[in-house]
């Protein structure tokens, strides 16, 4: 485990890094601060750290109008990101202001008549909410002088750290499980990085990752998700900036996210506490709730159990970006859930595709297989009452379908197949 004290495989650890408005790192748990560097573990307490902020104090409405003048992308949040301020006029995948969809049939569908809106990610450079992410660690990357970036993998992020790297001229070298879904494997490829695949699960591939942090193997590497993990994991933060700036600078009622390593949901809950920190929007409660799939849901079990420590788990279902068995996140998302008065539910694989269906049917949105998952538990959700049908819903749609064309592929196809001519056609019985 790399840590502050050790030597962190920092080629160029200046305590004068620019990261614009973040200060320090600071530990979760215990609270005690440290100087910007690829770090992700306390060394007193072994607490994860994330980013510390000097955040925008003053006039919020001169604040709102700053935001608002930005770029269509995560760059107009940089005050409240840790980038340096020049950030948008470096080459980046420029990814974000996706769009939040009003899904009105959705909702008569569902019942929900407090408004309903799906916040859709896949329309990111690579098709998912990684992008987020990855364009925050790069700026990390080039901060720490990092010229390799790398990353363990479920399959999206290592598209966008694949893209993000031949973007910004780094070299890129991802770690993922061999069987994921062939076009992952092949998008994380076609950008020229190495992709290394792994005989084992996602924390299989984690752990492996850990270890050549601190091997000379993986030395001057920027591990996106591990040692940069408290800049890259801010990049989640832009979800609820924009939810909130598309809904006119309005918290929602009710959030639906989905959870792999939990690292998401825990952002999004301190992005929307930034916001009201920083007087962006007015306070008012709202509920997160969480969403796994059935085959792999340790952080829906440990809820329903009343647990607060997540008993890790062998994952066995399609969605495979949110096979993460054992989550790094999991207590801290089972505290939001709790404080907040949402849940964490869980779905089987049936269920997932039948979301992915429903929501292309509806609102013609194509969703992967997370996005299946998060839909699915929002209907279970509705249907038990532990979401509140007469309140703003936003459920999130993190990755596109065209990367998990194999979970609808045996129930879906040409409704007929026909000759060319207009008798057929009549026989196949479509006709007006
Ligand atoms: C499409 C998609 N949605 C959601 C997640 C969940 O991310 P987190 O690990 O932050 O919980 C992932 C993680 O890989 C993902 O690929
Ligand atoms: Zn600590």
């Amino acid at each position: 485990m790399s840590t502050l004290t050790e030597t962190d495989s920092t080629p160029d650890a200046s305590p004068a890094v620019d990261l614009g408005p973040a200060t320090a790192l600071s530990c979760r748990e215990c609270g005690e601060r440290f100087p910007l560097a690829p770090a992700f573990a306390c060394t007193s307490c072994f607490g994860p750290l994330e980013a510390a902020y000097d955040l925008p104090t003053g006039d919020p409405e001169a604040l709102r109008r700053r935001i608002e003048a930005g770029p269509a992308n995560i760059w107009r949040y940089a005050p409240l990101l840790p980038v340096p301020a020049d950030v948008a006029g470096k080459p980046n995948l420029a990814p974000g202001w996706t769009q939040l969809v009003a899904a009105d049939r959705l909702a008569a569908e569902l019942g929900v008549t407090g408004g309903l809106y799906v916040k859709d990610d896949s329309g990111n450079p690579t098709h998912s909410f990684k992008d987020r992410v990855v364009a925050n660690a790069v700026e990390a990357a080039r901060a720490f002088g990092f010229t390799t970036l790398s990353c363990s993998s479920t399959g999206n992020l290592a598209g966008a750290v694949g893209a993000a790297a031949a973007r910004a001229g780094l070299r890129s070298c991802v770690f993922i499980p061999h069987d994921l879904e062939q076009s992952k494997i092949l998008m994380a490829a076609v950008y020229g990085g190495d992709v290394v695949g792994i005989e084992g699960t996602y924390d299989d591939v984690n752990r492996f990752c850990s270890e050549l942090i601190g091997d000379p193997a993986g030395e001057g590497w920027g591990f996106v998700n591990v040692n940069l993990r408290p800049y890259y994991a801010e990049g989640s933060k832009t979800l609820a900036f924009e939810i909130c700036e598309q809904l006119g600078w309005r918290l929602p009622d009710q959030l639906v996210i989905p959870i792999a390593s939990g690292s998401q949901l825990t952002k999004i809950d301190k992005g929307l506490k930034e916001l009201i920190a920083t007087g962006l929007v007015e306070e008012k409660p709202y509920k997160i709730f969480g969403a796994q799939a059935a085959g792999c849901s340790p952080v829906s079990q440990a809820f329903k159990a009343g647990h607060d420590a997540v008993r890790p788990v062998r994952p066995d279902t399609i969605a495979k970006s949110l096979a993460i068995g054992n989550p790094a996140d999991g207590p801290y998302v089972l505290d939001i859930a709790r404080r907040t008065g949402g849940a964490v539910e869980d779905v089987t694989d049936p269920e997932i595709v039948d979301a992915i269906k429903l929501l292309a049917r509806t609102e013609g949105i194509f969703a992967e297989t997370a996005g299946g998952v998060t839909l699915g538990v929002a209907r279970k959700l509705f249907a038990s009452g532990a979401l509140d049908p007469s309140l703003t819903t936003v459920v999130l749609n993190t990755g596109d379908g065209l990367k998990t064309l194999d979970a609808v592929a045996p129930t879906t196809g040409p409704t007929a197949i026909i000759r060319p001519n207009l008798d057929s056609f009549r026989e196949a019985g479509l006709a007006s």
